[in-house]
Formats: C-alpha cells, sequence, structure tokens
C-alpha cells in the first residue's frame, strides 16, 4: 500500500488513496474545541468528531484516551485515530488487495449481492502487479487516487468492460478504430495498467464505484463524509497466504485447468483468491474469518489441487511452485465485527511472492509464519524445516510427531484413565477427550498412540481436516488422505492385536451429517474390544451436537486449565530444553498471562519481545470471529490504560449513545470476552476477562 508519509486512505472511497495534506489534518476530539462546537451548532460536518483541524501545537489528544495527547502524524496508527484520516497499517511495502469487481473478480461471491464481498460497491482494485511483484503499489495509488479519467476515456471503459472490440467501440461512439486505439493508450496510462484486461479489471471496479464524482470530490469534502469511517472500522487479521504460479513454459490446458479449479476451491474454502495475469495466484485464507486451521485449510487445498493437476496433465504438478507463508492482513470490518471485505492489505502477501520467486518448479516453500503455526498446531518436526519440499512431499504437512507422555506436564490424572483403557486384555471404549483450545487434546492423543504402538498394539489416529470436499481425514503417521468411508471400514474392521486403537482428533471440524455417521460406529468398534478415542474442542457448537449423539456411551475426559505450579514446570522444561536459564520475573509474567492454558504458555515462552505470536493471535483471533461482536467498542477498552471500564465512559469515548454500548458489552459478555457491564443492579464496570485477550484486541486493531 501507499507509504504513510505521502499517501493517506481517501475516505469515501473505500480502499482508495489521496496524497496526505502538507499540513498534516486530523478529526478534532477535543471535547472543549471551540471549531468543533460551532460546527456542531451549526449541524455542518456532524459534531466535534467529524471536524477536521490542524494539530493542535503539533499534538492532539487521543481519541479515546483521556488525557494523553498524540502527535499528530506519529508513525503509530493510534495517534491519528481520533478521524477519517487513517494512517497505512503496515509500511513494509504491502500490497493493496481492495477489491475489483465484478463476476470473475477477486472476492466476488457467487452467491449474491446479500454475501458480496465488496466488489460490488465500488472504489478500487487489486494491486495486479506482475506475476512477482512484490514492490509496494504505490504506483498504482497514484493513479487511481486522482484517476480523474475524461469523459471520453470513461465511455470507452465502460465499452471495454463490457467486452467490446475496439471496431465496435468505434462504431458505438462514431470515432475512428484509430483514435480509440490512441485513447486506449491514455487510459491504460491513466491506470497504471499494461493491457487491455487490467484495464477492465480496474475499470469494472472504478465503474462500480456508488459516485462517479467522488474522483474530482476535493480533499476537505471528502475527509468530511465520514459516514462510511462511523459504520467501520480496520483490524489487522491473521492470515495465511498460498501463492501458486506456473512456468511460462506450461502447457495452455494445464493452466486453464487450474485457474478453474482455483477458483472453485478457493470459493468453497473461503479463501480469498487473487489472481495474477500470467501465473495462477494468491489465495488468503482467514480475511473473512479468522480461523487456527486456516494453515491446515491452505494444504488441504494445495493437495486437491495436485490431483486436479495431474488430472489435467501427468507431469502436473511437477510443474506447479508453491509458497505458504503466514503472517498479518488488514481488513476492514463493519461495527458489529464482519468483515466488509474492504481495504484489505497484507504484507504476507509480499513475502509469500517473494518466497516464490526463490521455489523451484514442483516444489513448496514455507515461510516463517508458516512453519511457527505449523510447529504451534502440530505438525512433525520434518515439515517445519526451512528448505523447500518437493510437492510429492506435501503430505508431510500433515503429519503428527509422536510424543511421548512424559513431555505433558500436569496430566497424570487423565493419563492414568487413558492407561488403564489401553491396558492389553481390557475391554473396549469409547473416550471423548474434550477442552478449550490449547488444552493438550492431541497431544495426549499422540501419547497414547505412541504407548499403544510400544505395547505392540495397532493403533491408527485420523487428523479431521478442515476440507470442503475431498477426503475428511489424514493419517497423521503417514499423511495420507483417509475417506469417510475408509474411515468407518476402520472402525468396525476386526480387532488384529490388543491395545487396538483408533484416535479421531477434532472431531468438531467434521460437517453433522459426517460425525454423526462416524460416532454411529464408535459403540459397536468398543463391543468387539476396540478402544475409540475422541477429541473434540468443548464449546464449538458442533461439539456440542456431537456430544448430544453419544453421551450416553462415550466416557468423557474433560481437560482443565493447569494449576500455576504444572505452567511453571512446563516454561522451565521450555528454558532447559532451549539451554537458557529460567528468569523466575517472565514465568511470574507467562504465568499470569497464560492461565493455565498450555498452549498459551508454550507460545508466550517462545515468543520474544513483547510481540504477541502469531498462533496465539489467530487463536483469539479466531474465537472472535465466532461471535458477533463490536469490535471498536473492543479496540476503545483494549486501548485503555485503566483495566476496569465505566459504561458511561466509555459511551462518551465512542461517541455513542449509551443503550447501545450497554448492548455492545452485554454481547461481548456472553461471548466470555469481557466481565461485568449491566448487571441487576445497575452498570458494572467492564474488563477484559483474559489479559491475553485484550493484548490480542489491542494488537489486532489499527
Ligand atoms: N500438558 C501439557 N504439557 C506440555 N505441553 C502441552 C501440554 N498440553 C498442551 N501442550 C502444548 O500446547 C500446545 C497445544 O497442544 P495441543 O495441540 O495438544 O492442544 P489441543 O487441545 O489439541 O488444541 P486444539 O484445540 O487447537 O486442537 C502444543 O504445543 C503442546 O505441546
Ligand atoms: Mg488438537
Amino acid at each position: 500500500m501507499a507509504g504513510g508519509a505521502d499517501w493517506q486512505p481517501h475516505a469515501r472511497r473505500r480502499g482508495g488513496h489521496v496524497a496526505r495534506p502538507a499540513q498534516p489534518l486530523s478529526r478534532c476530539s477535543r471535547r472543549t474545541c471551540a471549531a468543533g462546537l460551532q460546527a456542531d451548532r451549526d449541524g455542518r460536518t456532524g459534531g466535534r468528531r467529524r471536524h477536521l483541524v490542524p494539530p493542535h501545537g503539533g499534538a492532539i489528544p487521543h481519541p479515546r484516551r483521556r488525557g494523553r495527547m498524540v502527535p499528530v502524524g506519529a508513525s503509530r496508527p493510534d495517534a491519528l485515530r481520533c478521524g477519517g484520516i487513517r494512517p497505512q497499517p503496515d509500511r513494509r511495502g504491502p500490497l493493496s488487495l481492495a477489491r475489483p469487481a465484478g463476476k470473475n473478480a477477486i472476492g466476488h461471491d457467487p452467491r449474491g449481492p446479500s454475501r458480496r464481498t465488496g466488489a460490488a460497491d465500488g472504489g478500487e482494485t487489486l494491486g495486479l502487479g506482475t506475476a512477482m511483484d512484490t514492490r509496494p503499489v504505490r504506483d498504482s495509488f497514484v493513479s487511481r487516487g486522482s484517476v480523474g479519467l475524461t469523459p471520453r476515456q470513461r465511455q470507452i471503459l465502460r465499452l471495454l468492460c463490457e467486452g467490446k472490440a475496439n471496431k465496435e467501440i468505434a462504431r458505438e461512439l462514431d470515432i475512428g478504430v484509430g483514435t480509440v486505439k490512441q485513447h486506449l493508450v491514455g487510459l491504460f496510462k491513466r491506470l497504471n495498467v499494461r493491457n487491455r484486461s487490467m484495464a477492465v479489471s480496474r475499470g469494472l471496479s472504478l465503474l462500480a464505484a456508488p459516485d462517479a464524482r467522488a474522483e474530482q470530490t476535493d480533499l476537505d469534502t471528502a475527509l468530511t463524509d465520514t459516514d462510511w469511517l462511523q459504520q467501520r472500522t480496520l483490524a489487522r487479521r491473521p492470515c495465511v497466504v498460498l501463492s501458486l504460479a506456473l512456468p511460462d513454459a506450461a502447457p495452455a490446458e494445464l493452466r486453464t485447468a487450474l485457474q478453474r479449479a482455483l477458483a472453485a476451491r478457493a470459493f468453497d474454502a473461503r479463501a480469498l483468491l487473487i489472481p495474477r495475469d500470467q501465473g495462477l495466484g494468491d489465495l488468503l485464507f482467514g480475511v473473512r474469518r479468522s480461523s487456527e486451521n486456516d494453515l491446515l485449510a491452505a494444504a488441504a487445498l494445495l493437495s486437491n489441487l495436485c490431483q486436479d493437476a495431474r488430472a489435467a496433465a501427468p507431469t502436473g504438478p511437477d510443474q506447479l511452485r508453491v509458497a505458504i507463508d503466514a503472517g498479518m492482513a488488514v481488513v476492514s470490518k463493519d461495527r458489529r465485527g464482519a468483515w466488509t471485505g474492504e481495504a484489505v492489505a497484507t504484507p504476507a502477501v509480499a513475502r509469500t511472492r517473494h518466497l516464490l520467486q526463490q521455489t523451484a518448479d514442483g516444489e513448496l516453500s514455507l515461510g516463517a509464519g508458516a512453519r511457527d503455526l505449523l510447529r504451534a498446531f502440530g505438525a512433525a518436526p520434518a515439515a517445519t524445516a526451512r528448505k523447500p519440499l518437493p510437492l510429492c512431499d506435501l503430505p508431510r504437512l500433515f503429519l503428527l510427531p509422536s510424543r511421548s507422555r512424559a513431555s505433558l506436564v500436569g496430566r497424570d490424572h487423565e493419563w492414568a484413565r487413558l492407561n488403564a483403557a489401553l491396558t492389553p486384555g481390557a475391554a473396549g471404549r469409547v473416550i471423548r477427550l474434550e477442552g478449550e483450545r490449547g488444552m493438550g487434546k492431541s497431544s495426549l492423543c499422540q501419547a497414547a498412540l505412541s504407548h499403544c504402538q510400544s505395547l505392540g498394539g495397532r493403533g491408527l489416529y485420523l487428523r479431521t481436516l478442515p476440507d470442503a470436499g475431498g477426503a475428511p481425514f489424514r493419517d497423521a503417521v503417514s499423511g495420507a488422505p483417509v475417506g469417510l468411508e475408509q474411515a468407518i471400514d476402520a472402525l468396525s474392521a476386526p480387532i488384529a492385536g490388543q491395545p487396538d486403537l483408533l484416535v479421531i482428533d477434532d472431531l468438531h471440524l467434521l460437517p453433522r451429517p459426517t460425525a454423526t455417521r462416524v460416532l454411529a460406529q464408535a459403540s459397536p468398534a468398543a463391543a468387539r474390544g476396540r478402544v475409540v478415542l475422541l477429541s473434540g474442542v468443548r464449546s464449538a457448537p458442533a461439539g456440542a451436537a456431537h456430544r448430544a449423539d453419544d453421551a450416553d456411551r462415550a466416557e468423557p475426559i474433560r481437560l482443565r486449565r493447569l494449576p500455576d505450579a504444572a505452567i511453571r514446570r512446563l516454561i522451565d522444561d521450555l528454558a532447559a530444553a532451549a539451554d537458557t536459564p529460567p528468569d523466575p520475573e517472565i514465568r511470574r509474567h507467562i504465568c499470569r498471562q497464560a492461565a493455565g492454558v498450555p498452549f498459551f504458555a508454550v507460545e508466550l515462552a517462545r515468543a520474544s519481545g513483547d510481540e504477541l505470536p502469531l498462533p496465539l493471535l489467530a487463536v483469539i483471533a479466531a474465537r472472535l470471529d465466532g461471535f458477533e461482536l463490536d469490535w471498536r467498542m473492543l479496540q476503545t477498552l483494549a486501548e485503555t490504560a485503566t483495566s476496569r471500564h465505566h459504561l458511561a465512559g466509555l459511551s462518551e469515548d465512542l461517541g455513542q449513545p449509551l443503550a447501545q454500548v450497554r448492548d455492545a458489552v452485554s454481547a461481548a459478555v456472553r461471548a466470555g470476552i469481557l466481565t461485568g457491564g449491566p448487571g441487576q443492579d445497575g452498570d458494572e464496570p467492564v474488563a477484559f476477562r483474559h489479559p491475553l485477550i485484550r493484548r490480542a484486541v489491542a494488537t489486532l486493531g489499527i
């Protein structure tokens, strides 16, 4: 996206950018500002929150933190948060993923306008760089911020977008074909595109702009129109990027087949597709809705795409070049926290494309962010190595490292029950491991499998994949895809030796009918002497449904939060493994923050500095995305210096009626994000339920 110093988002044209004025303007948040109050009285701009002022002595009051002054133009984004002038979220050369429009455009949602992804309401196009273009797309913003097409260019662009040939355009406008060509040259230059199809792509979104005059709108007018800003807020989201390319010499049929497959699979996986003019394109997972399984979803999609490539040409997969990385994306959300599909920018895309440049045909490169996620969510160490993998080794991404029970702390009681079930000669059972994210369900399943194998028994570990179609499981040892029928066969197969263990992990990811079919076989398998170990997130609605189905048959083992002593031991174990002396202060801090969740403790202990590690952000963002929340209210709360906040002050800071704030807070309390809020005896001060959630919200906001 454009560099922060000279460019700023256009206030009305979402995703658009305009030149930053020489004297930085900011929306005044001073409650006593005379100009703002006058504007209020005049009813001109809708009040002081909309009134534009030059900086008060080079600094302005922070819009939400009372008493705090922030320098205008400071690099911290929150310095300018009181108004429509939003700084660039990231200046490391992110790419614009803002919306294109039209049927084939990125983010186009064939399910119709109600679920539109922002493509239809105009504004900006994607920065359609070249295949490997990793430079910031500032140039295209230059032309975008002031596209200023002549009426004739506009007419021609419209006809181009209707798919008309030069001759037809000439006939329609009653001009010569040569003149059309001349206009096209000017038009391409204006749009900063190189060819007709790029012009069409840009044109579709420009022409879809709700107010075509917006291009000419003068800066001040644009900046005072903050309706859309009032409705939206920007957020940073953890995302996974899958970047794919084919060599120029790849057969046309292969390219076409893959392009089609990519579009269909991206749609199924709810990923955002950014096609490239020559290559295949980039897929973004998690910007519409965060999930800690985005990486698995990306890997599953890639595995399906390799099959498509093989079907199109036997050597198809050998020609594909793939890079996967994870990082942060910038998206805009509406007040309730729903993704609006606007103004998406992500340095992760630039990084992944860069990685792709260093990848050979038939190989897959993993960036540091992706490796981090893989490790945190239990991939085999081999898959987290820095070297590119041959694409045919893709299944290795799904492997789980074997794990001994000794590496788990504080789970003696749970382990004793599993151990008893796996004693040779014991009766078969169905056991259900349940607990919040990161409580160690998969780790216990892995330890059970290792134990079973060490006893000479037979074990199968099926890992559920967040995959829209195809096989719903992977064999966690071989990485091979396992279809539903195969899983059912495995459950009902005769017992070959003792103990006989079948693990199905992350059951909550299965669609309900699939889960029902699997569960129907669990009890008969146990009656035959098999130990069926099911695991799933307790709070997931799907998990709740599964529980109801097998409630009378499965024995639950609930993984509760670990006591502080166990978390301290865990931190010390990690310090010992990393050969660093344990620091009591850090240990205390991590213990406080982790609040008994081992995953939090492991990630915080691994993190360097103050930044929250990506896997943690991914988990928390996924949790927040699961509810309808007023994101802006949460961000305001997360930024306040006090840990508890009174609703009246919050309402004043947000400029919203108290009743509205009460509703928003109540929703967040019901979701388990906040505590306090409206009660029977009046409003209680609100606070985040967990300090990590507060930190994550502050990090995710802009
Ligand atoms: N008791 C424990 N001792 C040591 N490390 C643990 C323990 N429990 C979990 N961990 C670590 O926490 C991380 C998350 O664990 P795991 O993946 O098993 O959790 P999970 O409950 O399966 O999470 P999810 O709900 O995301 O599937 C892993 O890095 C694991 O090593
Ligand atoms: Mg797990």
